[in-house]
């Protein structure tokens, strides 16, 4: 542990002669921590922390959230700064190599990264394994861990040379396998990448293009695409990432807790928020519905949630929510598209819940799924296309995250404990004679 512990408490239980003294160990900014690895051996007790609320699971150099205040730092630089002035292969570098690259540095990771960008040809076949109208989430779990079966030569993850290997083919080839889930959902042929592309341009050619004639990428939604896989990167220790960390954790190979990744974050209270928004606001209809759906989320009976809102760290507005909004308005007005009668409704909806006392008390902004669906709508993708991206976006943070974690000298495997309140030791009785 690289943090400094300059204080700490002491924990006396009541009625016992027991008692442990817990270091509060400082971090380079943000929530200190109390280290409790001595608690269990010492005073013989657990901590209990359902959903990990108040837990930090790991140390870690990558990414930084205030959630009050609404701040996001990837290695130490803000996500504003980055949003606008880097390129998502740049933050790729960044989040793994945590320093920002020489020209001489970046051109070498494109390099390394744009050489992979193809599939084995077997798992083409993969492909077909599937009914056509499978949710691209699945089939992306399933090609994605498949790749274990394809480079036995890099599934050494404590060779550092196959973690860099490994690392570069899923960063590379994620694009890939999303793009051609897409293509076999409806029927046309694979594309295959064009390495003298940018990475989001290359991403949107074999989403859109067909062998059948040329097709030139829109540089306005190449922009707007790779804004979009910055924004989406990495975020700390979220539920997709912890499952990663806890994945690979036991040792299994990145390939395998990539997939892993990719099935936590399909959830619709992670993930899959993004296409949950675009199926509430269909389902709202039109701003004279707001109010009268707003009354349903705010009967707990209901179960309703007023997706793409609230989050587990962000009591503030979500920064990434606040870029999405602005590149909403610029990619529509660059596409000519005058009024977008979706973004119109969910900017009507966030004004009226932001004035809500309900949503107000318990702190729920927008977070980065409430306009990211609308932006993706508008350049042309599926709804069911949308956890995709976000998975194609958010594998280098995942895969930066397992490279620490497996780096890390005191790195053991994941294995929490629980409190039980099931039924005492008893025994066996024969059926005969049970009431
Ligand atoms: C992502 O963790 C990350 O970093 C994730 C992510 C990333 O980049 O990896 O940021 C990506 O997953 C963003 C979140 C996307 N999910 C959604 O938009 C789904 C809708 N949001 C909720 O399901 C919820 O807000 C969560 C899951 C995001 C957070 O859940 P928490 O932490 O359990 O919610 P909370 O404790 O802050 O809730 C406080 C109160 C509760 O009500 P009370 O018991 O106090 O009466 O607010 C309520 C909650 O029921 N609440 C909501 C709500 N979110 C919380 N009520 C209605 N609608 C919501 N969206």
């Amino acid at each position: 542990m690289s943090g400094s512990a300059k204080r700490s408490v002491t924990i006396t239980l009541d009625g016992s002669n027991k008692s442990v003294s817990i270091p509060l160990i400082e971090a380079t900014v943000g929530t200190p921590v109390f280290d409790i690895r001595k608690l269990y051996g010492d005073l013989g007790v657990f901590t209990y922390d359902p959903g990990y609320g108040g837990t930090a699971a790991c140390e870690s150099k990558i990414t930084y959230i205030d959630g009050d205040e609404g701040i996001l730092l990837y290695r130490g630089y803000p996500i504003e700064q980055l949003a606008e002035k880097s390129t998502f292969l740049e933050v790729c570098y960044l989040l793994m190599e945590g320093a920002l690259p020489t020209a001489t540095q970046f051109k070498d990771f494109e390099l390394g990264v744009m050489r992979h960008t193809m599939l084995h040809e077997q798992i083409r076949e993969f492909f077909n394994g599937f009914r056509r109208d499978a949710h691209p989430m699945a089939v992306m779990c399933g090609v994605v861990g498949a790749l274990s079966a394809f480079y036995h030569d890099s599934l050494d993850i404590h060779d550092p040379a196959s973690r860099t290997i490994s690392a570069f083919r899923l960063i590379a080839k994620i694009p890939t396998i999303a793009a051609w889930a897409y293509k076999y959902n409806c029927g046309q042929p694979f594309m295959y990448p064009q390495n003298d592309l940018g990475y989001a341009e290359n991403f949107l050619y074999m989403f859109h293009a067909v062998p059948a004639e040329p097709y030139k990428v829109n540089p306005i939604l190449a922009r707007a695409m790779d804004l979009i896989m910055i924004l989406h990167a990495d975020h700390e220790q979220n539920a997709s990432t912890s499952t990663v960390r806890l994945a690979g954790s036991t040792g299994a190979n990145p390939f395998a807790c990539i997939a892993a990744g990719i099935a936590s974050l399909w959830g619709p209270a992670h993930g899959g928020a993004n296409e949950a928004v675009l199926k509430m606001l269909a389902e709202i209809g039109h701003v004279k519905n707001i109010t009268g759906f707003l009354s349903e989320v705010k009967d707990k009976g209901s179960h309703t949630k007023l997706m793409g809102f609230g989050h587990r760290v962000y009591k503030n507005y979500d920064p990434r929510a606040k870029i999405i909004q602005k590149a909403c308005h610029e990619v529509l007005s660059e596409l000519g598209i005058k009024d977008d009668p979706l973004l119109d409704l969910a900017m009507e909806l966030e004004k009226i819940a932001l004035n809500d006392k309900y949503f107000v008390d318990r702190k729920l902004y927008p977070n980065v799924d409430f306009y990211s669906g609308i932006i993706l709508k508008a350049m042309g993708f599926p709804t069911s296309m949308f956890t995709a991206l976000f998975a194609v976006s958010r594998t280098v943070g995942w895969i930066s995250q397992w490279q620490e974690m497996i780096a890390d000298p005191e790195q053991r495997i994941g294995r929490p404990r629980q409190i039980y309140t099931g039924a005492p030791q008893r025994d066996y009785v024969p059926i005969s004679t049970r009431g």
